[in-house]
């Protein structure tokens, strides 16, 4: 690790070059969050070593790093450096490996497997897993304010943004009824509070932040906050079909675990085709969203169209 590396210069070059092509332009996006964590992260040796290496193999294990690039991709579609959004980028991707962590738990979707690898309860036991997802929790919250928030925005933006969408009415109220709906009836109203919250209030999230750390005023936040709800309900759309239909060595977590949990999901309320027409419905407002919102577009809505064929 090298803490006082700067931004890796050449990924943000690919990032914000036009003429980048996509792919190149996504794996550019995933080094910068990615060596923003690894440089932030508390170095694996520092006491308690067992607490600190679970933290960093829970949030470097791979993954799509999809919340960091959205804050990146907001912040440069309206024109402003997306290294503003960086560290925001890495408080996102450190929540988001907090609720992974946690969500895998024996007492949740008791799952062993997360990103191809053992899960980290798996790797190093269900105490240090339960800590290390509660200081990834504490360190997203510590970035977020330490991250410069820029006029017109009061210090402390960045973080309430994160801290609004992470509580008990937003990702854990959702984790909540997730866990809630097993032993339940199936309910659409349920489901879209499940999906909500769980899930699209992270990815709205990610938006937000994005924007906040552009300077954007309000009523733009609001903009791509909507955006990023439907894209997030498109996102887990997908992922309670690709749960049903894709093979574990593909997805890197245990496909059908849904199913075995009797978990409460679009596949199991509408079936494969309506789950399809849904995904399709929720990326098509998303884009909609982002017409709206005065913004350069062309990498938010390739990356959304990209999001609906995903394959895990
Ligand atoms: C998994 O999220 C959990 C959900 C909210 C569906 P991702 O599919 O973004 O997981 P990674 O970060 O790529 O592993
Ligand atoms: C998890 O949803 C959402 C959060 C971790 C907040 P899932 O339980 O569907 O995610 P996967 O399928 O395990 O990645
Ligand atoms: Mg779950
Ligand atoms: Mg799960
Ligand atoms: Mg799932």
């Amino acid at each position: 690790m090298n803490v006082n590396a700067a931004p890796v210069p050449s990924a943000l070059q690919a990032f914000t070059a036009p003429d980048t092509a996509f792919a190149d332009w996504l794996a550019a996006g995933r080094q910068l969050v990615e060596s923003e964590l690894d440089r932030r992260l508390p170095p694996a040796g520092l006491q308690p070593a067992v607490l600190h290496e679970a933290m960093r193999y829970a949030t470097l294990n791979g993954g799509k790093r999809l919340r960091g690039i959205l804050a990146l991709a907001v912040c440069e579609s309206l024109g402003k450096d997306p290294a503003r959004a960086l560290l925001p980028a890495a408080a996102l991707e450190a929540f988001h490996a907090y609720t992974l962590v946690h969500d895998d738990l024996p007492c949740m979707d008791d799952d062993d497997l997360r990103r191809g690898k053992p899960a980290t309860h798996i790797r190093y036991g269900e105490a240090n897993a339960l800590l290390a997802g509660d200081a990834l929790l504490t360190l997203a919250c510590q970035w977020m304010a330490e991250a410069v928030t820029p006029l017109p925005h009061p210090p402390g933006a960045l973080v309430l943004e994160l801290t609004r969408a992470g509580g008990s009415t937003g990702v854990i109220g959702g984790q909540t009824e997730d866990l809630a709906a097993e032993d339940l009836p199936p309910d659409e109203a349920r489901l879209l509070y499940i999906h909500t919250e769980k899930t699209a209030r992270l990815i709205a999230c990610a938006c937000r932040v994005g924007a906040v750390a552009a300077g954007a005023c309000a009523a733009k936040v609001d903009t791509f906050g909507e955006y990023g709800r439907h894209l997030g309900l498109a996102f887990q759309i997908l992922d309670d079909i690709l749960d049903a239909t894709q093979a574990t060595a593909i997805l890197g977590k245990p496909a059908g675990s849904d199913a075995e949990n009797h978990k409460l999901t679009t596949v199991s309320l509408w079936g494969l085709d309506k789950s399809r027409d849904e995904a399709q419905r929720h990326t098509d407002l998303a884009i909609a969203h982002l017409e709206k919102a005065q913004c350069n577009p062309g990498r938010l809505q390739a990356l959304t169209r990209h999001l609906l064929s995903r394959i895990n």
